[in-house]
């Protein structure tokens, strides 16, 4: 059975890459770009949605890309094949995949725990560090809430639409689990104002990532 915010995804597959644009064209892409920058092996594209990262992944990696959402995933099945880029799919949910222990060097999340449930986003950080091989590195790029009056009267009045319309928020609570999912902080920085964060991190028992390769705070 899929739950609430699955079927939100569901429902806006069609639509997301529309709402998105404005964001997609004026910041995103940037940040894709550097996200998956310096990276290759074997990479989880985790909750890849409408393969909105795809035309950023690493040529000659070995790209897997997941997502709860089978209509989500189809839009990216089908960008990866306009892009005439190899990538695997699969559907499945991120707190709970299925995949073998240790078997992906690296794993890239953009934009999934805004909308993972706070209940589900320890579970998902553990799942993550557990199919990540040792000394493989997590990278996440996500929302955070700005400490800016003004910026946080903005997310506040546009939450409504966020929560409606894509299920997420700016609230989530990635970081502070890391600890607690094994995971250590690399690198944590600020690239766009203080609303968008990018984490590396790697599992305790592996060897360090070298960061993010040309991503500045905005
Ligand atoms: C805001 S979209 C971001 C999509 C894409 N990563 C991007 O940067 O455009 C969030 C995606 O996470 C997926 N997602 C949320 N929870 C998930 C879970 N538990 N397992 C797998 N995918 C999940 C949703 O289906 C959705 O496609």
């Amino acid at each position: 059975m899929q739950t609430g915010y699955v079927r939100t995804y569901e429902r806006i597959a069609p639509l997301y890459d529309v709402l998105d644009k404005g964001y997609e064209v004026l910041w995103k892409r940037r940040l894709r770009t550097a996200a998956f920058a310096g990276i290759s092996g074997t990479i989880l594209d985790a909750g890849a949605g409408t393969g909105c990262n795809i035309p950023f992944y690493p040529h000659g990696a070995r790209m897997v890309a997941v997502d709860a959402s089978p209509a989500m995933l189809d839009r990216a099945q089908r960008r990866a094949a306009r892009l005439n880029r190899e990538v695997e799919f699969q559907v499945l949910d991120l707190t709970d995949t299925g995949l073998p222990d240790a078997s992906f060097d690296h794993a890239v999340a953009t934009f999934v725990f805004c909308v993972l449930p706070d209940e589900l986003t320890l579970p998902a950080l553990q799942e993550l560090a557990r199919i990540v091989k040792p000394g493989g590195t997590i990278r996440i790029l996500d929302y955070t809430l700005s400490r800016r009056a003004a910026a946080r009267v903005w997310m506040r009045l546009v939450a409504p639409w966020l929560q409606f319309a894509f299920a997420a928020r700016y609230t989530a609570r990635f970081e502070e689990l890391l600890p607690a999912a094994r995971l250590e902080v690399s690198e944590s920085r600020f690239v766009f104002g203080d609303s968008v964060k990018f984490l590396a991190a790697r599992r305790t028992d592996g060897t360090q990532d070298a960061g993010l390769p040309g991503l500045h705070p905005a």
